[in-house]
């Protein structure tokens, strides 16, 4: 087990009725907010009216900064720093999905800096200072809510990059399970993918192979969130397992899934970027095609070892290839695709894809060249 040093400030409200709290906790910070959410779901299922009453309640004004896209694009983000320095606010609030969480992460730091926001994702600039932001999340996937990295894409030169800071960390996140009610089937599945991939990234590429507790805590939670989303499929209004979903996801992406692991890759992600960027797909779409690829990958690289032992433990399948396909079956099971072509993507776009992805995966310093990209690409296909 490697060394480690954990630090996570972000204040957790987890419960029915946490949305009546934001506007006393983000008082501290100030009177003028900047509210940033997205396509108007949060209109419909009465977070935004809660949310506002909280606000009204305890003299925050508020500056809104509606129409983030899923999948963020960094020309909404740049308006989003224009009009939070314009009207001087002093703190960004967040209503959403990993989207609108990681474009308001994005415009807390643009705020805060004199230069072009994008210097973040492509690592000209480190981000030093940020205005607080405090989140209400109403779709469990991304962690964004509890960790300090961000995702945007540049529409126009199809780069999906991450940005991250101690900064970015929320001050606070509200999670009212309630609120993720009405969501959509698909978005319930892609969520679990992804929070589901946040934990086997780390777990197949650990370095350090011998972090028994980080072992134990990936496998339960991945149990959980497998079990969560049978029983939301099964019943949308199961209060609790809408319960222990929000807060696996938020636990499979806050540092505890990967500590004592040392150096961990997330390849997978790094890939499915290039995918979303390109095709506009959901993230977890994305992920659910790029896994059982990247674990065959690993498995002819790395030997079987972490599969079996994954597999064993959530699936209670036998070897490293009754894992990939328990993975594979699963997917199809809650309705998410597993080859390319299922998201409309032909097999004859691959060497383009693996073109695009290589950027990331240069910029997270990942040991995978152009070939093994097209490689893992392929066995998608
Ligand atoms: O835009 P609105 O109207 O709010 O609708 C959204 C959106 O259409 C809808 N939705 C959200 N909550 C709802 C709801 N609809 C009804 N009821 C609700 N309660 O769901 C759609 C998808 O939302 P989005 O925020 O895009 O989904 P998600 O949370 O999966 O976020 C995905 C983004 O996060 C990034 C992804 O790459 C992608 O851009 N990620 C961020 C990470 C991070 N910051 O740590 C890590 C992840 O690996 C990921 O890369
Ligand atoms: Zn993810």
């Amino acid at each position: 087990m490697q060394n480690f040093t954990f630090h996570n400030p972000t204040r957790i409200i987890f419960g029915r009725g946490g949305i009546a709290r934001l506007g006393p906790e983000a008082a501290g910070a100030g009177k003028k907010a900047l509210l940033v959410y997205g396509g108007g779901s949060v209109k419909k299922n009465g977070v935004y009216e809660a949310i506002s009453a909280s606000l009204a309640e305890n003299g925050i004004t508020v500056t809104e900064h509606p129409g983030v896209k899923p999948n963020p694009v960094l020309g909404h983000v740049r308006a989003g720093v224009e009009k939070a320095k314009t009207n001087k606010c002093e703190m960004i609030l967040a209503a959403g999905g990993g989207s609108v969480i990681d474009e308001a992460k994005a415009i807390a730091a643009g705020a805060a800096y004199d230069g072009d926001v994008w210097d973040f994702f492509t690592g000209k600039a480190g981000i030093k200072e940020a205005l607080p932001v405090f989140t209400v999340l109403t779709l469990p996937a991304t962690g964004s809510e509890m960790n300090s990295g961000c995702v945007i894409t540049n529409e126009s030169l199809k780069q999906k990059f991450s940005a991250g800071s101690p900064r970015l960390f929320p001050r606070v996140s509200i999670l009212d399970p309630g609120t993720t009610m009405t969501l959509p089937e698909k978005q319930t599945v892609y969520g679990a993918v992804d929070a589901l991939s946040h934990l086997t990234e780390g777990y197949f590429s650990a370095s350090d192979k011998d972090a028994v507790v980080t072992d134990e805590v990936v496998q339960a939670l991945a149990r959980s969130i497998i079990a969560s989303t049978g029983r939301i499929l099964k019943d949308p209004g199961d209060y609790n397992a809408r319960a222990s979903m929000m807060w696996s996801a938020t636990l499979s992406l806050n540092g505890l899934q990967s500590l004592g692991y040392g150096g961990i890759s997330f390849a997978g992600h790094a890939i499915e970027h290039s995918l979303s960027a390109l095709y506009d797909i959901a993230h977890g779409a994305g992920l659910a095609i790029i896994l059982p690829a990247l674990f065959k990958h690993q498995l002819e690289k790395d030997g079987s070892g972490r599969l079996e032992k994954f597999g064993g433990a959530v699936f209670g399948a036998g070897s490293a290839g009754k894992t990939i396909e328990a993975f594979e079956r699963w997917f199809k099971k809650i309705g998410a695709p597993i080859r390319l072509q299922e998201a409309g993507i032909p097999a004859a776009d691959i060497p383009k894809i693996a073109e695009n992805a290589m950027e990331l995966i240069t910029l997270w310093g990942i040991n995978y060249d152009r070939k093994t990209v097209e490689e893992i690409l392929t066995k998608a296909a």
